[in-house]
């Protein structure tokens, strides 16, 4: 089943050097780039991106990460992308992320995650709509 999903390039990787090395990550695993940018995030698209999370002890520090420096949000879409994807991020904390995931290669801890993928269905259809609008996506 076609599916899109939210990705996000966080700073740590972009930083690094590391979104063309993630970007191919993504295409080869068969995923389509349904639109993209780099961003410098406001503390207010952080805080309201991350919402959700807001009541969490490290809350300051994630909006604070994720406003450091540019990052590169995308649209991805595929068959069951959103799975798909969080399969090739490698789990949350990197330090438990196999090689050969996108977290394993080029992450480094739980916060410096190299990448963001949406969790569900519902938020994914939220988070690409906090980003972007139909005019920027192709196809
Ligand atoms: S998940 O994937 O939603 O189950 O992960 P979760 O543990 O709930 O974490 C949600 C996001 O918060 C980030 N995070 C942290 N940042 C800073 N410090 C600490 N201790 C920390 N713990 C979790 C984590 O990288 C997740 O970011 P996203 O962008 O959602 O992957």
């Amino acid at each position: 089943m076609k599916e899109l999903t939210f990705s996000i390039v966080k700073p740590d990787a972009v930083a690094a050097g590391n979104t063309g090395n993630i970007l191919q990550m993504i295409l080869d695993a068969g995923l389509k780039i349904k639109a993209m940018k780099m961003i410098h995030m406001t503390k207010k698209q952080a805080e309201g991106f991350y919402a959700v999370h807001k009541e969490r002890p490290f809350f300051g520090e994630l909006v604070e990460f994720m406003t450091s420096g540019p990052c590169v949000v995308s649209v991805l879409e595929g068959d069951d992308a959103i799975r798909q994807y969080r399969d090739l991020m490698g789990p949350t904390n990197s330090s438990e992320a196999p090689k050969g995931t996108i977290r394993g290669e080029y992450g480094t801890d739980i916060q410096n995650n190299a990448c963001h993928g949406s969790d569900g269905p519902d938020t994914a259809k939220t988070e690409v709509a906090y980003f972007f609008n139909r005019l920027e996506m192709v196809g």
